[in-house]
């Protein structure tokens, strides 16, 4: 066990803990130190990207998928994060959220999180680098093509990412 002083950003709240194991698993601390259940556990080895969550390298980098379920405090530490609880105003759901429910893309609802978060990065990567609008089915298998829905929701998750991306000013050409 290495003790570390972590300090991190965790959906624009500062989080610091003198003394923490650093190689506990993310996944584990979000969820059981500070209760953010959204992202959920399911495979626990990188497989089902269910644990998804936006990674920033520093203030104003890109958004990076990164799965929780294999990350360690320590090598995140000093870093942002946003987890599905940081999506949503108050009052006002985000986009992609509202377009998984008007799309009916999820069932038991497991799976969303990751794919919520993998989306979020990629409409980040958009944001900064919009494309064509021919590539947008490409684009959105790069961001969500990996992960798993046992229920299977993934032609109702694509139509509703598709949907956001073409409706969002500058993210094609
Ligand atoms: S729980 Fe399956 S990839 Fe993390
Ligand atoms: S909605 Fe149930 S696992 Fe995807």
């Amino acid at each position: 066990m290495s003790k570390i002083d972590l300090d991190l950003t965790i959906n624009n709240q500062k989080i610091s803990r003198n003394d923490v194991d650093g190689t506990m698993w993310l996944n584990d601390f979000l969820r059981e130190e500070l209760r953010l259940t959204g992202t959920k556990f399911c495979c626990g080895i990188a497989v089902c990207r269910v644990c998804t969550v936006a990674w920033q390298r520093v203030p104003g980098a890109h958004m990076e998928p990164i799965r929780t379920c294999a990350t360690t405090l320590e090598h995140v530490n000093g870093t942002i994060l946003t987890t599905v609880e940081g999506l949503a105003i108050p009052g006002r759901l985000h986009p992609l959220q509202e377009a998984f429910l008007e799309n009916f893309s999820f069932q038991c609802g497991y799976s969303a999180p990751g794919f919520l978060m993998a989306s979020y990065c990629m409409l980040d990567r958009l944001k900064r680098s919009p494309i064509p609008k021919d590539d947008v089915d490409a684009a959105i298998h790069d961001a969500v093509g990996q992960h798993i829905c046992r229920c299977t929701g993934y032609v109702r998750y694509y139509k509703a990412i598709r949907q956001v991306v073409l409706e969002t000013p500058g993210l094609t050409t």
